[in-house]
């Protein structure tokens, strides 16, 4: 399965206020059927005080007034799924909004300190104390993120009786399945010691003060599956369950119990070398991870691998074996820029992010004009060059990224069986499926392609002359 990820105040604006909504989502998702993805997930879409995108919910049963109503949600899923396409929510189980009513009403469903201030050291994902006074005069209350997002307590049983009852909700609404956010810091250590001193480098990138710290307390606690078999029983046998978890592929497995995959982080923040793409391949054998290489809190893929390798990336993410998310923008190559100026900051719904990452969400680029087609208002964040490329252009361009996006999702389909002969020699990662070979070129140097074999869809035009120039990648039958 492709699953297409949609920042719905960058997709597609429908009233003219600058931000993305529902409506926009539902009359674009035709550019979704034509490229040929399975189905789209749609990043938080619940009424929100925006302080982390939407991330910080404060009701997890309706949908932000931003975006829509829950009769625009309905009409959307009901297109989708005429479409052939299935519908994936983003469920964010660690923390709600401060402005959740739960968090004034039900203090017992979150973490709290047992003491009058800090009881541990543990810092906050974007940097900062994890702790901070309650503003009801509570005392302390722990936030794995921004102080605007408080933790909830999942050994509480209240938290997974409610989680599960909007699970259940979207599900009876036809909604296939959810993207479940943060999962490595759902639950910690109950007796909240200490974290230790980093004393080697996180393989990912994380917030300098954050970094210090090595997280063995604050995060990833032994009984993690127990909330994972939660959300499970909530969401349903057949829902369909992606966990994001930040941690090493080795450190991810323990999850995929109660989920259908996780995504594999280890390939997304590989250099674009082949001994690391096929350690980072060859760490995620079991074909439950799910292949991504972008998203709306990392610099975009064009940006990180450059754009003489995002044909050969698009290659790469496409055949390998198991689920692959594609991040809006990049079937056509769209990069960050410099940081977004002003845009229609201010305006609902405009909050900017405080961690750095609205570079990588600036709106999709549809055609050539100055905002691109996402709005006919004043965009909330200003695109960066429609002009130079845009999704009309592409789809007329039969050697355009996005014609080369379309012929994967083609080609994927007669693809079978796991990752065999892994390879990383002279520059070129490869590997075979069955009866197709894959080499994806990442050195500076020329090297030949196998005569015997026929090119199903390549990313330049010497593999029909037996030559895989730098940057270049290529699908064989052999
Ligand atoms: C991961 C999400 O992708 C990110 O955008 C968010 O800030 C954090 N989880 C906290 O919810």
């Amino acid at each position: 399965m492709v699953v297409y990820q949609v920042y719905p105040r960058s997709f597609q604006d429908s009233d003219g206020d600058g931000v993305g909504d529902l409506r926009g989502v539902a009359a674009r998702l035709e550019h979704l059927a034509w490229l040929g993805v399975d189905a789209l997930w749609l990043s938080p879409i619940y009424p929100s005080p925006m302080a982390d995108g939407g991330y910080d919910v404060a009701d997890h049963t309706a949908v932000d007034p931003r975006f829509g109503t829950l009769a625009d949600i309905d009409a959307l899923v009901a297109r989708a799924h005429a479409l052939g396409l299935k519908v994936l929510l983003d469920v964010v189980p660690c923390h709600t909004s401060i402005e959740h009513p739960w968090f004034r009403d039900h203090p017992e469903r979150y973490v709290f300190s047992p003491v009058d201030g800090p009881p541990n050291n543990w810092r906050a994902t974007f940097g900062g104390a994890a702790w901070s006074p309650d503003p009801h005069g509570r005392g302390w209350y722990l936030h794995s993120f921004y102080p605007e997002q408080p933790d909830l307590d999942w050994r509480h049983p209240a938290v997974a009786a409610q989680i599960g009852a909007a699970l259940r909700f979207w599900r009876a609404r036809g909604v296939d399945g959810f993207r479940l956010d943060a999962l490595q810091q759902i639950l910690k250590d109950p007796a909240l010691r200490d974290d230790p001193v980093a004393t080697a480098p996180f393989p990912f990138p994380l917030d300098p003060d954050y970094a210090t710290l090595e997280h063995r307390h604050s995060s990833d606690a032994p009984d993690t599956p127990a909330a994972l078999a939660a959300l499970r029983a909530g969401a349903g046998a057949d829902a369909l369950l992606v966990g994001e978890v930040f941690l090493p592929t080795a450190r991810v497995l323990r999850y995929l119990e109660h989920l259908d995959g996780a995504f594999c982080f280890e390939l997304f923040f590989a250099a674009w070398e082949a001994p690391a793409l096929a350690a980072a391949i060859g760490a995620a054998a079991d074909g439950r991870l799910a292949w991504v290489l972008a998203n709306h809190d990392f610099p975009r893929l064009a940006t990180r691998v450059g754009a003489a390798h995002v044909r050969a990336a698009a290659l790469l993410l496409l055949t390998l074996p198991g689920m692959a998310f594609v991040y809006q923008g990049d079937e056509i190559g769209q990069q960050d820029g410099p940081p977004p100026g002003d845009g229609a900051a201010g305006q609902a719904g405009a909050g900017r992010d405080r961690a750095g990452r609205d570079a990588c969400r600036r709106p999709v680029q549809w055609d050539a004009s100055p905002s691109g087609g996402f709005t006919t208002g004043t965009p909330w964040l200003a695109p960066l060059d429609p002009e130079r490329r845009n999704v009309a252009a592409q789809r007329e361009d039969p050697g355009s990224l996005l014609r080369l996006y379309r012929a994967l999702l083609v080609a994927r389909r007669s693809l079978r069986g796991p990752v065999t002969e892994l390879r990383a020699r002279d520059g070129v990662l490869s590997f075979r499926r069955g009866a197709h070979r894959v080499a994806v070129n990442t050195g500076p140097r020329e090297h030949p392609v196998p005569r015997a074999a026929s090119v199903v869809v390549a990313t330049h035009g010497g593999a029909p002359e037996g030559v895989l120039e730098p940057g270049a990648a290529v699908l064989l039958a052999v």
